[in-house]
């Protein structure tokens, strides 16, 4: 793989497991230096171990995306072990079920504070950097093909947050653009995750939905955010990606 992503530093939060843990490899492999920012800090570490073969580098920044002060901090402490901060990939994201007529007012602050309040905040600090530096920037959202169309009963308030981070990414990208800083989004379908494999949800159901008849990986999703961070993305900004096999075709 080239190291096109060589000198550049990354945060990649909810980078310990999942799609998260995918993206943080693609970019460890092309050379950057990745932060990854996850509440889970064993797993966290656990991942930066399966990482620390380089070619780039990478820093655990154990923290809930959902505390006001996370984004600062992570900034701060990026820009101390890289030197800078040039690329935001805001994954974490929580999917916890409940259909609305059985659901706990904690669920609905729960799911937003971490989709939306904690992508929100993690974007501004970001983007506070990135105008600072004056060397333009990328900010890469994980949205979801729920944001376009329900996958099941039990997911409105968080399909409610997918559609917020869409809409968010365009504004943000309206906003950014003449700094230089590009804002985008990734919509995946279903790929299988720790997450996944611990909600209560049949893979195997969703396969019948999927015209490519897989379930996608983490690295489907790793390239396409790998593609939005490179040169060849350079005049795409406030657009959202759909990488699902297919699934919104059916
Ligand atoms: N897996 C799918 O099928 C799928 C489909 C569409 C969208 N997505 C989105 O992709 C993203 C990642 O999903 P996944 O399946 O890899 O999830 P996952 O549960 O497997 O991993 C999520 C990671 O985020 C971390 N995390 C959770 N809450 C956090 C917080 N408050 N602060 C910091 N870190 C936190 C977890 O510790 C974990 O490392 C989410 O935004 C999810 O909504 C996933």
């Amino acid at each position: 793989m080239t190291e096109r992503m060589r000198g550049k530093a990354v945060i990649v939060t909810g980078g310990a497991l999942g799609i998260g843990f995918g993206i943080a490899r693609r970019f460890v492999q092309e050379g950057a230096g990745v932060l990854l920012v996850d509440l889970n800090e064993e797993a966290a570490r656990a991942a930066a171990e399966k990482l620390a073969g380089g070619p780039g580098r990478v820093e655990v920044f154990p923290a809930d995306v959902g505390a006001e002060e996370t984004g600062e901090k992570a900034v701060a402490r990026c820009v101390e072990v890289f030197g800078g901060l040039d690329i935001l990939v805001n994954n974490a994201g929580i999917f916890p079920q409940a259909p609305v007529l059985e659901m706990a007012p904690e669920l609905v602050d729960r799911v937003y504070r971490v989709n939306l309040k904690g992508l929100i905040l993690l974007s501004k600090a970001a983007a506070l950097q990135m105008v600072k530096q004056g060397r333009g920037g990328r900010i890469i959202n994980i949205a979801s093909i729920d944001a376009f169309r329900p996958s099941m009963v039990g997911l409105a308030a968080y399909d409610a947050s997918k559609g917020g981070v869409v809409m968010f990414t365009k504004n943000l990208a309206l906003e950014l653009a003449p700094h230089n800083i590009t804002v985008n989004a990734v919509a995946p379908g279903v790929i299988f995750t720790e997450g996944v494999a611990e909600a209560d949800v049949s893979v195997e159901a969703f396969l019948e939905r999927i015209p490519l008849r897989r379930v996608g990986k983490p690295e489907d999703i790793a390239g396409v955010v790998a593609f939005l961070a490179s040169a060849d993305a350079d005049y795409i900004t406030g657009e959202t990606i759909v990488v699902d096999g297919g699934s919104l075709l059916v």
